[in-house]
């Protein structure tokens, strides 16, 4: 999971002071392969296409009654793994479209993916920031996950207006976040359990909202957004190999954060450690928690907005 953020200020404000709890280093291997976990645990959770298929008929009958392709923006995408994708689906459907994945940093990004994708773009750009004049009104269906531990929640309201921006009218806005403070783990895992807790924590004390999926509903209408659907997915029915794969996709990121807080006087109050040796501990712990096929089940959220036309 990925704990960065802007601590303490505005990004007008002075001093303004960006704390990474995500170590910068950490392997890229290891995000991208909780990534890989997470797109496939979503699949299972909504039981449904990665792109709404409501929202895709609807959109479809639109571009085709216009005469021209779809286009369709994945915010903070990370791997690709959505886009490319929705490229696959959209082909096989022999439908049309542009994907534009955007992220703040191309780190994540595949290589080469021009020769196999000639729709899929990869383009950089921090979502804080205003879309640019060639962005606007360019959407028909903008998608963005896991944001709870990226965006202040006082930055919220500001990138839902800049999805709305990059939105055609009629367009939609899928989200999908998870709910770090209400997870849940299966018994004797006390110290994996223990680090959720904490990693909630270290939202709160970095301006996020753990519970952000409780929320989204609200922020989105607030910017102006129709609620078309709202699934909250508590994880309840879902199998064991479902738990265990959001332990694996979760918990590397808990930990990596907890380490780096310990780095930060103002966050390392959070975690109630001695120093860095009883952190390792607490670590390793966790690790074998995490060998052992530890269960847990946190809650998911998907909601669809829609922009009215
Ligand atoms: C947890 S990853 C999710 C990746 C992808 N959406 C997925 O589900 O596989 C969050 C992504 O958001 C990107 N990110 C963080 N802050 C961002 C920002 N301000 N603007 C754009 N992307 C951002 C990170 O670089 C990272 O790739």
């Amino acid at each position: 999971m990925v704990l960065t953020g802007d601590t303490n200020s505005g990004r007008s404000a002075p001093n303004h002071q960006k704390l990474y709890l995500l170590s910068q280093n950490r392997d890229t291997e290891a995000a991208r392969s909780s990534l890989a976990i997470f797109h496939e645990l979503v699949k299972q959770l909504f039981s449904t296409d990665i792109l709404d298929a409501d929202a895709l008929e609807d959109l479809k009958t639109k571009a085709r009654a216009e005469g021209r392709s779809l286009k369709i923006a994945d915010l903070g995408t990370g791997t690709a793994c959505w886009p490319l994708e929705v490229a696959e689906i959209l082909a096989a459907k022999n439908i049309d479209a542009q994907i534009d994945g955007y992220d703040i940093t191309e780190e994540k990004y595949p290589l080469n993916i021009s020769e196999k994708y000639e729709n899929v773009g990869l383009k950089i750009w921090d979502i804080n920031e205003p879309p640019t004049e060639d962005m606007i009104g360019q959407y028909d269906y903008v998608h963005m996950r896991l944001f709870a531990g990226v965006l202040a929640i006082r930055q919220v309201p500001l990138v839902l207006d800049h999805t709305l921006k990059l939105l055609k009218p009629g367009g939609y806005h899928d989200w999908i976040d998870i709910t770090v403070s209400k997870g849940k783990f299966g018994v004797g895992n006390p110290n994996l359990e223990k680090a959720l807790n904490y990693t909630a924590q270290l939202f709160e004390a970095t301006g996020k909202d753990s519970n952000i999926p409780h929320n989204l509903e609200s922020y989105m209408k607030g910017t102006g957004y129709n609620i078309v659907k709202s699934i909250y997915q508590d994880m309840q029915g879902s199998t064991l190999e479902m738990q265990q794969a959001m332990t694996r996709f979760s918990m590397p990121g808990c930990l990596d954060a907890i380490r780096n807080a310990m780095k930060h006087d103002r966050l390392k109050g959070v975690i109630p450690m001695a120093d860095d040796e009883e952190v390792g501990k607490f670590i390793i712990a966790a690790n074998e928690e995490l060998q052992n096929g530890a269960t847990s089940m946190i809650p998911v959220r998907r909601v669809l907005g829609q922009k009215l036309a």
